[in-house]
Protein backbone atom coordinates (compact mmCIF):
# COMPACT_ATOMS: atom_id res chain seq x y z
CA UNK A 1 0.00 0.00 0.00
CA UNK A 2 1.11 3.38 -0.81
CA UNK A 3 0.50 6.65 1.57
CA UNK A 4 -0.38 10.25 0.32
CA UNK A 5 0.26 12.79 3.34
CA UNK A 6 -1.91 15.90 3.19
CA UNK A 7 0.60 18.65 3.95
CA UNK A 8 -0.43 22.13 2.37
CA UNK A 9 -2.10 23.69 5.10
CA UNK A 10 -0.74 26.84 6.21
CA UNK A 11 -0.70 26.15 10.00
CA UNK A 12 -2.18 29.24 11.16
CA UNK A 13 -2.57 28.33 14.49
CA UNK A 14 0.60 27.59 15.29
CA UNK A 15 2.15 30.84 13.80
CA UNK A 16 4.53 32.30 14.60
CA UNK A 17 6.35 29.04 13.85
CA UNK A 18 4.83 28.46 10.90
CA UNK A 19 5.74 31.69 9.31
CA UNK A 20 9.34 30.38 8.21
CA UNK A 21 8.31 26.63 8.84
CA UNK A 22 5.53 24.44 7.55
CA UNK A 23 3.80 22.67 10.20
CA UNK A 24 4.99 19.21 9.53
CA UNK A 25 8.75 20.06 9.31
CA UNK A 26 8.25 21.59 13.11
CA UNK A 27 10.69 20.06 14.98
CA UNK A 28 9.05 17.86 17.36
CA UNK A 29 11.83 16.43 20.40
CA UNK A 30 13.96 17.91 17.94
CA UNK A 31 13.06 15.54 15.31
CA UNK A 32 10.59 17.03 12.09
CA UNK A 33 7.13 15.99 12.79
CA UNK A 34 6.90 13.85 9.62
CA UNK A 35 9.55 11.97 10.80
CA UNK A 36 7.42 10.05 13.09
CA UNK A 37 5.05 9.76 10.15
CA UNK A 38 7.33 7.85 7.86
CA UNK A 39 8.60 5.80 11.03
CA UNK A 40 5.10 4.52 11.40
CA UNK A 41 4.61 3.75 7.71
CA UNK A 42 7.70 2.00 7.68
CA UNK A 43 6.42 0.27 10.80
CA UNK A 44 3.98 -1.13 8.67
CA UNK A 45 5.95 -1.82 5.38
CA UNK A 46 4.55 1.08 3.62
CA UNK A 47 7.82 2.62 1.78
CA UNK A 48 6.29 4.60 -0.59
CA UNK A 49 4.81 8.03 0.16
CA UNK A 50 3.38 10.79 -1.50
CA UNK A 51 3.89 14.26 -0.36
CA UNK A 52 0.79 16.69 -1.49
CA UNK A 53 2.15 20.59 -1.04
CA UNK A 54 1.53 23.39 -1.09
CA UNK A 55 2.85 25.85 0.84
CA UNK A 56 6.19 26.55 1.37
CA UNK A 57 7.11 22.80 -0.85
CA UNK A 58 10.89 23.32 -1.23
CA UNK A 59 11.55 23.01 2.55
CA UNK A 60 10.10 19.65 2.52
CA UNK A 61 12.32 18.90 -0.78
CA UNK A 62 15.10 20.39 0.41
CA UNK A 63 14.63 18.55 4.12
CA UNK A 64 13.62 14.45 2.63
CA UNK A 65 14.81 14.29 -1.11
CA UNK A 66 14.08 11.41 -2.53
CA UNK A 67 13.82 9.64 0.77
CA UNK A 68 16.41 6.88 0.50
CA UNK A 69 18.06 8.48 3.94
CA UNK A 70 14.83 7.29 5.69
CA UNK A 71 15.09 4.05 3.42
CA UNK A 72 11.63 5.39 1.56
CA UNK A 73 10.55 6.87 -1.62
CA UNK A 74 9.10 10.12 -1.53
CA UNK A 75 6.96 11.70 -5.15
CA UNK A 76 5.70 15.33 -4.19
CA UNK A 77 2.80 16.16 -6.07
CA UNK A 78 2.56 20.75 -6.11
CA UNK A 79 -0.35 22.54 -5.99
CA UNK A 80 -0.36 26.15 -7.79
CA UNK A 81 -2.94 26.89 -5.31
CA UNK A 82 -4.26 25.48 -1.88
CA UNK A 83 -6.81 22.50 -3.63
CA UNK A 84 -8.19 21.85 -0.32
CA UNK A 85 -7.72 18.03 1.67
CA UNK A 86 -10.29 16.51 -1.07
CA UNK A 87 -8.05 18.52 -4.13
CA UNK A 88 -4.69 17.55 -2.80
CA UNK A 89 -6.17 13.51 -2.99
CA UNK A 90 -7.56 14.26 -6.45
CA UNK A 91 -4.32 16.15 -7.34
CA UNK A 92 -2.06 13.04 -6.55
CA UNK A 93 -4.58 10.23 -8.67
CA UNK A 94 -1.47 9.33 -10.74
CA UNK A 95 -0.34 7.03 -7.79
CA UNK A 96 -3.73 5.36 -6.73
CA UNK A 97 -4.38 2.60 -8.33
CA UNK A 98 -4.90 0.33 -5.30
CA UNK A 99 -6.35 1.43 -1.88
CA UNK A 100 -4.06 4.25 -0.77
CA UNK A 101 -3.96 5.60 3.33
CA UNK A 102 -4.08 9.04 3.73
CA UNK A 103 -2.90 10.67 6.28
CA UNK A 104 -3.55 14.23 7.54
CA UNK A 105 0.36 15.26 8.55
CA UNK A 106 -0.38 16.61 11.94
CA UNK A 107 -1.74 13.59 13.49
CA UNK A 108 0.76 11.86 15.85
CA UNK A 109 -0.71 8.28 16.57
CA UNK A 110 0.06 4.65 17.32
CA UNK A 111 -2.55 3.89 14.33
CA UNK A 112 -2.47 -0.17 13.39
CA UNK A 113 -2.41 0.36 10.03
CA UNK A 114 -2.19 -3.77 9.66
CA UNK A 115 -5.16 -4.03 11.54
CA UNK A 116 -7.48 -1.24 10.14
CA UNK A 117 -6.32 -2.39 6.30
CA UNK A 118 -7.95 -5.73 7.18
CA UNK A 119 -10.94 -4.13 8.64
CA UNK A 120 -11.35 -2.05 5.42
CA UNK A 121 -11.11 -5.32 3.38
CA UNK A 122 -13.28 -7.11 5.67
CA UNK A 123 -15.82 -4.36 5.32
CA UNK A 124 -15.88 -4.17 1.44
CA UNK A 125 -15.66 -0.82 2.33
CA UNK A 126 -14.92 2.44 -0.01
CA UNK A 127 -13.45 4.55 2.73
CA UNK A 128 -12.35 3.71 6.47
CA UNK A 129 -11.72 6.34 8.79
CA UNK A 130 -9.72 5.87 11.21
CA UNK A 131 -11.50 7.16 14.93
CA UNK A 132 -10.55 8.31 17.92
CA UNK A 133 -12.14 9.94 20.76
CA UNK A 134 -12.07 13.31 22.38
CA UNK A 135 -13.41 15.41 25.18
CA UNK A 136 -14.16 18.51 22.70
CA UNK A 137 -15.31 17.42 19.08
CA UNK A 138 -16.06 20.48 18.17
CA UNK A 139 -12.65 21.47 16.63
CA UNK A 140 -12.37 18.24 15.10
CA UNK A 141 -14.67 16.24 12.32
CA UNK A 142 -17.40 14.26 14.63
CA UNK A 143 -18.40 10.66 13.51
CA UNK A 144 -21.18 9.03 14.19
CA UNK A 145 -21.46 5.43 13.58
CA UNK A 146 -23.67 2.24 13.91
CA UNK A 147 -22.63 -0.66 15.72
CA UNK A 148 -21.48 -2.50 13.58
CA UNK A 149 -18.35 0.70 12.06
CA UNK A 150 -20.50 1.64 9.95
CA UNK A 151 -20.43 5.73 9.29
CA UNK A 152 -24.00 7.37 9.67
CA UNK A 153 -23.08 10.77 9.98
CA UNK A 154 -19.63 13.18 9.24
CA UNK A 155 -19.98 16.72 10.69
CA UNK A 156 -16.60 18.53 10.47
CA UNK A 157 -16.51 21.34 13.27
CA UNK A 158 -20.27 20.73 15.44
CA UNK A 159 -21.18 23.58 17.22
CA UNK A 160 -22.32 21.69 20.64
CA UNK A 161 -25.87 21.50 19.98
CA UNK A 162 -24.95 18.95 17.12
CA UNK A 163 -22.29 16.95 18.93
CA UNK A 164 -24.08 13.26 19.79
CA UNK A 165 -21.22 11.21 20.70
CA UNK A 166 -17.29 11.64 20.90
CA UNK A 167 -15.67 10.19 18.44
CA UNK A 168 -14.02 12.10 15.68
CA UNK A 169 -12.09 11.68 12.59
CA UNK A 170 -8.40 11.31 13.67
CA UNK A 171 -7.45 12.58 10.58
CA UNK A 172 -6.24 8.80 8.60
CA UNK A 173 -7.98 7.14 5.96
CA UNK A 174 -8.04 4.00 3.51
CA UNK A 175 -9.23 5.14 0.25
CA UNK A 176 -10.69 2.53 -2.24
CA UNK A 177 -9.86 4.58 -5.31
CA UNK A 178 -13.14 4.13 -7.26
CA UNK A 179 -13.99 7.47 -4.66
CA UNK A 180 -11.18 9.66 -6.29
CA UNK A 181 -13.26 9.87 -9.50
CA UNK A 182 -15.73 11.48 -7.08
CA UNK A 183 -13.53 14.53 -6.30
CA UNK A 184 -14.18 17.37 -8.47
CA UNK A 185 -11.09 18.25 -10.76
CA UNK A 186 -8.58 21.40 -10.00
CA UNK A 187 -10.87 23.16 -7.52
CA UNK A 188 -10.66 23.66 -3.66
CA UNK A 189 -12.33 20.81 -2.28
CA UNK A 190 -12.62 19.08 0.79
CA UNK A 191 -12.76 15.76 1.99
CA UNK A 192 -14.61 16.55 5.39
CA UNK A 193 -16.80 19.08 4.36
CA UNK A 194 -17.47 17.83 0.94
CA UNK A 195 -16.62 14.29 -0.56
CA UNK A 196 -18.04 12.44 3.09
CA UNK A 197 -21.33 13.87 3.48
CA UNK A 198 -21.38 13.37 0.13
CA UNK A 199 -20.56 9.72 0.03
CA UNK A 200 -23.02 9.05 2.62
CA UNK A 201 -25.56 11.06 1.03
CA UNK A 202 -25.43 8.21 -1.47
CA UNK A 203 -25.43 5.41 0.69
CA UNK A 204 -22.01 4.55 -0.13
CA UNK A 205 -20.17 2.30 2.40
CA UNK A 206 -18.20 3.99 4.79
CA UNK A 207 -16.47 2.23 7.97
CA UNK A 208 -14.98 3.74 11.33
CA UNK A 209 -11.95 2.19 12.79
CA UNK A 210 -11.62 2.97 16.28
CA UNK A 211 -7.80 2.95 16.92
CA UNK A 212 -4.95 4.18 18.44
CA UNK A 213 -3.93 4.04 22.69
CA UNK A 214 -2.42 7.99 21.78
CA UNK A 215 -3.40 10.48 19.25
CA UNK A 216 -3.09 14.30 19.39
CA UNK A 217 -3.28 16.91 16.02
CA UNK A 218 -0.28 18.76 16.64
CA UNK A 219 -1.68 22.09 15.00
CA UNK A 220 -2.18 24.75 17.90
CA UNK A 221 0.58 26.07 20.45
CA UNK A 222 -0.76 24.64 23.40
CA UNK A 223 -1.03 20.99 21.25
CA UNK A 224 2.17 21.05 20.29
CA UNK A 225 4.05 21.40 23.78
CA UNK A 226 1.69 18.95 24.77
CA UNK A 227 2.96 16.30 22.15
CA UNK A 228 6.90 17.09 23.61
CA UNK A 229 5.30 16.33 26.92
CA UNK A 230 4.00 13.39 26.22
CA UNK A 231 7.17 11.94 24.01
CA UNK A 232 9.38 12.67 26.73
CA UNK A 233 7.30 11.26 29.59
CA UNK A 234 6.81 7.82 27.61
CA UNK A 235 2.80 8.50 26.81
CA UNK A 236 2.95 8.76 23.07
CA UNK A 237 5.41 6.14 22.70
CA UNK A 238 7.63 7.61 20.76
CA UNK A 239 11.49 7.25 20.64
CA UNK A 240 13.43 10.08 22.18
CA UNK A 241 16.37 11.10 19.73
CA UNK A 242 19.69 11.40 21.30
CA UNK A 243 21.68 9.62 23.99
CA UNK A 244 20.19 8.76 27.17
CA UNK A 245 23.40 9.84 29.85
CA UNK A 246 21.29 10.26 32.97
CA UNK A 247 17.39 8.82 33.55
CA UNK A 248 16.48 11.82 32.88
CA UNK A 249 18.76 13.31 30.41
CA UNK A 250 19.17 12.71 26.71
CA UNK A 251 21.70 14.34 24.64
CA UNK A 252 23.08 14.79 21.26
CA UNK A 253 26.75 15.54 20.37
CA UNK A 254 29.15 18.12 22.07
CA UNK A 255 26.95 18.83 25.25
CA UNK A 256 28.13 19.96 28.29
CA UNK A 257 26.44 20.02 31.70
CA UNK A 258 28.06 22.45 34.53
CA UNK A 259 28.23 20.22 37.76
CA UNK A 260 26.72 23.02 39.75
CA UNK A 261 23.14 23.09 37.45
CA UNK A 262 20.47 21.35 38.93
CA UNK A 263 18.60 19.15 36.54
CA UNK A 264 15.59 18.25 38.21
CA UNK A 265 13.23 17.04 35.83
CA UNK A 266 13.56 15.57 32.28
CA UNK A 267 15.22 17.07 29.85
CA UNK A 268 16.45 16.39 25.61
CA UNK A 269 19.07 18.04 24.34
CA UNK A 270 20.07 18.50 20.43
CA UNK A 271 23.64 19.10 19.79
CA UNK A 272 26.20 21.22 20.93
CA UNK A 273 23.68 22.74 24.28
CA UNK A 274 25.70 24.27 26.99
CA UNK A 275 24.02 24.65 30.53
CA UNK A 276 25.99 26.73 32.64
CA UNK A 277 26.60 26.66 36.77
CA UNK A 278 23.69 27.13 38.92
CA UNK A 279 21.00 26.69 36.05
CA UNK A 280 17.97 25.26 36.63
CA UNK A 281 15.53 22.38 35.05
CA UNK A 282 12.20 21.44 35.88
CA UNK A 283 9.36 19.19 34.86
CA UNK A 284 9.67 18.19 30.83
CA UNK A 285 12.30 20.77 28.61
CA UNK A 286 13.24 20.44 24.91
CA UNK A 287 16.24 21.97 23.91
CA UNK A 288 17.59 22.20 19.76
CA UNK A 289 21.00 22.52 18.48
CA UNK A 290 23.37 24.99 19.79
CA UNK A 291 21.91 26.69 22.63
CA UNK A 292 23.14 28.21 25.88
CA UNK A 293 21.56 27.94 29.12
CA UNK A 294 23.02 30.38 30.80
CA UNK A 295 24.15 30.85 34.79
CA UNK A 296 21.17 30.57 37.01
CA UNK A 297 18.49 30.63 34.19
CA UNK A 298 15.35 28.85 35.62
CA UNK A 299 13.36 26.47 32.73
CA UNK A 300 9.90 25.07 33.32
CA UNK A 301 8.31 22.84 31.29
CA UNK A 302 9.33 24.37 28.12
CA UNK A 303 10.81 24.36 24.28
CA UNK A 304 13.45 26.25 23.22
CA UNK A 305 14.21 25.55 19.23
CA UNK A 306 17.78 26.12 17.70
CA UNK A 307 20.52 28.73 18.08
CA UNK A 308 18.93 30.06 20.86
CA UNK A 309 20.53 32.43 23.80
CA UNK A 310 19.12 31.96 27.30
CA UNK A 311 20.90 34.65 29.52
CA UNK A 312 21.82 34.90 33.59
CA UNK A 313 18.66 34.68 35.95
CA UNK A 314 16.22 34.30 33.14
CA UNK A 315 12.88 32.71 33.84
CA UNK A 316 10.84 30.19 31.10
CA UNK A 317 7.37 28.35 31.96
CA UNK A 318 5.20 26.24 29.87
CA UNK A 319 6.63 28.11 27.10
CA UNK A 320 8.01 27.98 23.22
CA UNK A 321 11.03 29.97 22.40
CA UNK A 322 11.69 29.91 18.58
CA UNK A 323 14.99 29.86 16.86
CA UNK A 324 17.75 32.55 16.64
CA UNK A 325 16.25 33.97 19.47
CA UNK A 326 18.46 36.16 22.37
CA UNK A 327 16.55 36.48 26.08
CA UNK A 328 18.58 38.57 27.86
CA UNK A 329 19.55 38.77 31.62
CA UNK A 330 16.41 38.26 34.50
CA UNK A 331 13.61 38.48 31.47
CA UNK A 332 10.31 36.38 32.60
CA UNK A 333 8.52 34.42 29.99
CA UNK A 334 5.48 33.01 31.48
CA UNK A 335 3.10 30.35 30.72
CA UNK A 336 1.36 30.34 27.20
CA UNK A 337 3.93 32.57 25.74
CA UNK A 338 5.26 31.63 21.96
CA UNK A 339 8.02 33.74 21.31
CA UNK A 340 8.92 34.01 17.02
CA UNK A 341 12.32 32.97 15.56
CA UNK A 342 14.57 36.29 16.00
CA UNK A 343 13.01 37.44 18.75
CA UNK A 344 15.07 39.65 21.23
CA UNK A 345 13.85 40.08 24.75
CA UNK A 346 15.22 42.77 26.54
CA UNK A 347 16.79 42.71 30.40
CA UNK A 348 14.17 42.45 33.18
CA UNK A 349 11.06 42.10 30.14
CA UNK A 350 8.06 40.27 32.05
CA UNK A 351 6.30 38.48 29.56
N1 LIG B 1 -1.99 19.54 0.15
C1 LIG B 1 -2.85 20.22 0.91
N2 LIG B 1 -3.58 21.23 0.35
N3 LIG B 1 -2.97 19.92 2.22
C2 LIG B 1 -3.84 20.64 2.97
C3 LIG B 1 -4.62 21.68 2.45
C4 LIG B 1 -4.46 22.00 1.06
O1 LIG B 1 -5.08 22.91 0.52
N4 LIG B 1 -5.37 22.19 3.45
C5 LIG B 1 -5.08 21.48 4.56
N5 LIG B 1 -4.14 20.54 4.27
C6 LIG B 1 -3.55 19.57 5.19
C7 LIG B 1 -2.93 20.23 6.40
O2 LIG B 1 -1.57 20.52 6.16
C8 LIG B 1 -3.11 19.17 7.49
O3 LIG B 1 -2.04 18.25 7.50
C9 LIG B 1 -4.37 18.43 7.04
O4 LIG B 1 -4.58 18.75 5.68
C10 LIG B 1 -5.60 18.81 7.88
O5 LIG B 1 -5.74 20.20 7.87
P1 LIG B 1 -5.95 21.02 9.22
O6 LIG B 1 -6.07 22.45 8.86
O7 LIG B 1 -4.96 20.63 10.23
O8 LIG B 1 -7.42 20.53 9.62
P2 LIG B 1 -8.05 20.40 11.08
O9 LIG B 1 -7.06 19.93 12.06
O10 LIG B 1 -8.78 21.66 11.39
O11 LIG B 1 -9.16 19.25 10.83
C11 LIG B 1 -8.81 18.03 10.19
O12 LIG B 1 -8.13 17.16 11.08
C12 LIG B 1 -8.88 16.72 12.22
C13 LIG B 1 -8.01 15.76 13.01
O13 LIG B 1 -6.89 16.41 13.45
C14 LIG B 1 -10.09 17.36 9.69
O14 LIG B 1 -9.72 16.27 8.90
C15 LIG B 1 -10.98 16.92 10.86
O15 LIG B 1 -12.11 16.20 10.38
C16 LIG B 1 -10.17 16.00 11.78
O16 LIG B 1 -10.96 15.63 12.92
MG1 LIG C 1 -5.04 19.64 12.08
Amino acid sequence: MKALILIGGLGTRLRPFTCNTPKPLLPIVNKPFLQYQIELLKKYGIKEIVFCLSYLPHTFEDYFGNGSRYGVKIHYVHEKEPLGTGGAVHNARQYIDKPVLVFNGDVMMDLDIERMRKYHEKNRSKLTIALTRVKDPTIYGLVETAKNGRVERFLEKPSWDEVTCNTINAGAYIFDPSVISLIPKGVNYSLERGLFPGLLAKKEKIYGYVSCNYWIDIGTIGKYLQVHFDIIDGSAGAQITGKKTRKNVWQGKNCAINREAVIEGNIVMGHNVKIDEFAQIYGKVTVGNDVRIRKGAILTDCVIHDNTDIGEGVRLEKCLIGKHCQIEPQANVSPGCALADDSIIKKFSRL
